[in-house]
């Protein structure tokens, strides 16, 4: 089997998945691994779950595309959902979290030109922040590696301080048609906003008539313990994008918006061919039943509780643990070495993990994982902190 024929974009580990069940992947050779990563958040359900391998599988059978100049079923029932289930009235659904945000800029472009003028187009967003690949989305991530071979980047642009109350007060003016940022940075570090942060940007948001944008491609869909980031804040931003545990590892992607925000957009402005279609919609129902319906999202602060608990413990004993930062099931395990020493060796003793940031690794369970094995994957990474303190 050749690899030659992908681009080479990511830096991968040496092994090819071929199957996967719940919280465990197999290679083509059949080694198992566990997977702390869930395809970076996405499967929050793990692999293979029986419930939304149904749905996926009858709506398959059923219809999988239409265009969106037609109504069908699954989105509509997708949509009355979301906003039954946030603050928010209307979606506009896509494939991917780049393609949320992608949508989320265009919409404040259009409420800075409807509600202001031509010059309120001026979109903030956060250093440290990620908020994906495409030009635009690439544009207010707040981390110049991204950014650096692919310049020019989009104008009208201006990066804040994240958690930093002055520096944001200082950027926030009439011309502001958006405040972008992430609930808690992710690619960043794990990095929670404080609350006292992300009221004062609500305020200044109100204050000005700038759309806040939230972007919960990881923060969202049970990740922290409530169906959005937000509703553990008490801060409701007018748009919210989704993405990752939407689908539980089927591609969908959205941005939920307030009726007030979302009426900038009218017909033409913005379109996506396989946006909301019937079989990514299905999916994503699937998972909204079993995470809200059947109380899984109702067990992320325990679950969250229980690992951290046990992180302090190996703390007391490892050097090279310095804490654990986070929310719900999006943490992060902050050493004071190589994070990457400590990724390998749990690879080696065939657990996934994945970094964040400088110094962090990332805890990404599906959010249905259980006790026994939160207890295989601490005691797995205890033994690799035994061998890394004994190498030194
Ligand atoms: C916070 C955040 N926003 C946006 C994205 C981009 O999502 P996608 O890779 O689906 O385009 C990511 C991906 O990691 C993310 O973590």
């Amino acid at each position: 089997m050749s690899k030659e024929n992908i681009m080479n974009t990511y830096g991968r580990f040496p092994i090819n998945l071929e199957r996967g069940i719940g919280t465990k992947v197999y290679t083509v050779e059949g080694t198992e691994y566990l997977d702390f990563v869930s395809g970076v958040a996405a499967n929050c359900l793990g692999h293979s779950h029986p419930a939304l391998a149904k749905a996926i599988s009858e709506q398959s059978q059923k219809l999988m595309h239409v265009s969106n100049i037609y109504w069908n079923v699954n989105q509509i029932k997708l949509a009355e959902k979301l906003t039954k289930y946030s603050d928010h009235d209307r979606v506009f659904f896509c494939n991917s979290g780049t393609e949320a945000i992608e949508t989320a800029l265009k919409l404040a472009r259009k409420y800075g030109k409807v509600n202001g003028n031509e010059n309120k187009n001026e979109i903030i967003f956060m250093e440290n922040s990620f908020h994906g690949r495409t030009l635009g989305a690439l544009a207010v991530t707040g981390q110049s590696k991204y950014q650096k071979d692919f310049t020019p980047l989009m104008n009208g642009i201006k990066s804040s301080k994240f958690n930093d109350i002055k520096d944001i007060e200082a950027k926030v003016n009439e011309n502001t048609c958006a405040v972008i940022l992430e609930p808690v940075q992710g690619e960043g570090g794990i990095l929670p906003a404080e609350e006292e942060f992300l009221k004062k940007v609500r305020e200044l948001c109100d204050k000005y008539d700038a759309l806040l944008i939230f972007d919960e491609v990881q923060t969202g869909v049970g990740r922290l313990g409530t169906l959005f980031g937000y509703q553990s804040y008490g801060v409701i931003p007018d748009v919210v994008c989704s993405s990752k545990g939407l689908g539980g590892g089927f591609p969908i992607g959205a941005a939920i918006a307030t009726e007030k925000a979302a009426s900038a957009f009218v017909p033409g402005d913005h379109g996506c061919t396989f946006g909301g279609n019937p079989l990514a919609c299905s999916a994503s129902l699937a998972v909204l039943e079993e995470l809200i319906d059947n109380g899984i999202i109702k067990e992320v602060d325990e679950k969250s509780k229980y690992i951290i608990d046990k992180i302090n413990i190996l703390k007391e004993k490892y050097e090279a643990i310095d804490g654990v930062q986070g929310k719900g099931l999006l943490l992060g395990l902050r050493v004071n070495i190589d994070p990457k020493v400590i990724i390998n060796k749990c690879f080696e003793k065939n657990m996934l993990l994945i970094g964040a940031g400088k110094n962090i690794i990332r805890i990404l369970p599906p959010l249905n994982v259980t006790t026994e094995e939160i207890d295989k994957a601490l005691s797995i990474l205890e033994e690799a902190l035994e061998e890394v303190s004994k190498d030194k």
